[in-house]
């Protein structure tokens, strides 16, 4: 498996730091809210990042777990989202939500996800990455927490995938192109 990652470009040391520094960020900005907060974990790619961002968090939280994925036309506006597994409590109003993902690329399921939570009566709907493409942005679309902006290069680790595998990297490296254009 390591011998397909050309270089690593965010590594254990530097992710856990991103990860105490959110942490610090979300606890200093909810720790005077009244409402219950909750880590929206977006399956499969960022449970690894959520995993660790939490431990760090100086509050009460609780977590919960949805899978979208995009459908339509791969051009950049036309994009829909599918949502395959919801959040199951009816009523969002008693909460502050922060949505977790590993990356954003064209930001159309980010986009899509802070909507679909405040149409639903969310109190708050907040963003959450760990990764950044801005180059690859469709709609325009800013997180609330980001850990780093990459440029637009196939990285996989740290939850982040090729085919499912790689997931399981404790750091985020770049693939080498081989692996992908040979297959
Ligand atoms: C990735 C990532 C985000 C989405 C970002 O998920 O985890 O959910 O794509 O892309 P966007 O900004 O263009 O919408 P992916 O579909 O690869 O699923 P996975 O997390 O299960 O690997």
């Amino acid at each position: 498996m390591l011998r397909d990652i050309d270089r690593i470009l965010v590594d254990e040391h530097e992710i856990k730091e991103i990860c105490i520094r959110i942490a610090k960020e979300i606890t200093e900005d909810y720790k005077s809210s009244d409402k219950r907060l909750v880590l929206i974990c977006i399956l499969k790619g960022s449970v690894v990042f959520t995993a660790e961002l939490m431990k760090h968090l100086c509050l009460p939280v609780e977590i919960e777990f949805m899978k979208v994925s995009s459908y339509g036309s791969q051009t950049c506006s036309s994009g829909m989202i599918n949502i395959h597994l919801d959040i199951k409590r009816e009523d969002l109003s008693d909460a502050d939500f922060i949505v977790i993902e590993d990356i954003i690329d064209s930001g159309r399921t980010l986009n899509h996800l802070v909507n679909y939570l405040a149409e639903r009566g969310a109190n708050s709907v907040k963003t959450c990455t760990l990764l950044d493409k801005p180059s690859r942005r469709c709609v325009d679309f800013t997180p609330d927490y980001c850990g780093r902006e990459i440029p637009d290069e196939f990285v996989v680790g740290f939850g982040l995938d090729y085919n499912e595998k790689y997931r399981n990297l404790p750091f985020v490296g770049v693939l080498k192109r081989e692996v992908y254009e040979t297959k």
